[in-house]
């Protein structure tokens, strides 16, 4: 159809927004359910619908790294997928990680965050963990060089890399007088 200026004006139309749906996720071993926009990120469903803040939104574009949860083991930038493409799957967050470690309430990987102090504002911490996580979960770090490529995605403001890699070895190699 050719649009002249004789043309009757088109009718007007309001664009309809997709309605929310029920999305139940797994996460840290709990299914829980929240109605989400099908846009809604996976860090946001954390976020702001299932109240899981230990997750931290950065740059929200996939750059930083503070969004980092691990997928069935593997870790994700979590601002990247959308929630709904994850059903079914095992989320594990910061939150989740503390609980693994049963009644002492800390990861081995948390725990040498603080003994080597590994983080000044604390912001960035929970993606380097995750991302720690899923490293060794990986199997491919062998050398400090190999840590610190493989962690290269997650950036931290304070600059606390020196001490992030070295609580990292120390749960990757423990010295005998720390176990
Ligand atoms: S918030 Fe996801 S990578 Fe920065
Ligand atoms: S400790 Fe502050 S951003 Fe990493």
């Amino acid at each position: 159809m050719t649009l002249t200026a004789e043309s009757p004006p088109m009718a007007k139309q309001t664009p309809s927004l997709p309605a929310t749906r029920t999305v139940t996720l797994t996460v840290n071993g709990s299914d829980i359910s929240a109605q989400l926009a099908p846009w809604t990120s996976l860090l946001d469903a954390l976020r702001e619908y299932m109240h899981l803040t230990g997750t931290k939104k950065g740059c929200d574009h996939g750059q930083c790294g503070a969004c980092t949860v691990l997928v069935n083991g593997k870790r994700i930038n979590s601002c990247l997928t959308l929630a709904v493409l994850q059903e079914g799957n095992q989320i594990t967050t910061i939150e989740g990680l503390a609980q693994q470690a049963g009644p002492e309430g800390l990861h081995p990987l948390q725990k040498a965050f603080i003994d080597h102090d590994a983080f000044q504002c604390g912001y960035c911490t929970p993606g380097q963990i995750c991302s720690a996580v899923g490293l060794m979960n990986e199997g491919h770090a062998k050398t400090t060089d190999d840590i610190r490529e493989l962690m290269s995605g997650n950036i931290c403001r304070c600059g606390a890399y020196t001490n992030i890699v070295d609580a990292i070895q120390s749960v990757m190699h423990p010295q005998p007088d720390s176990l």
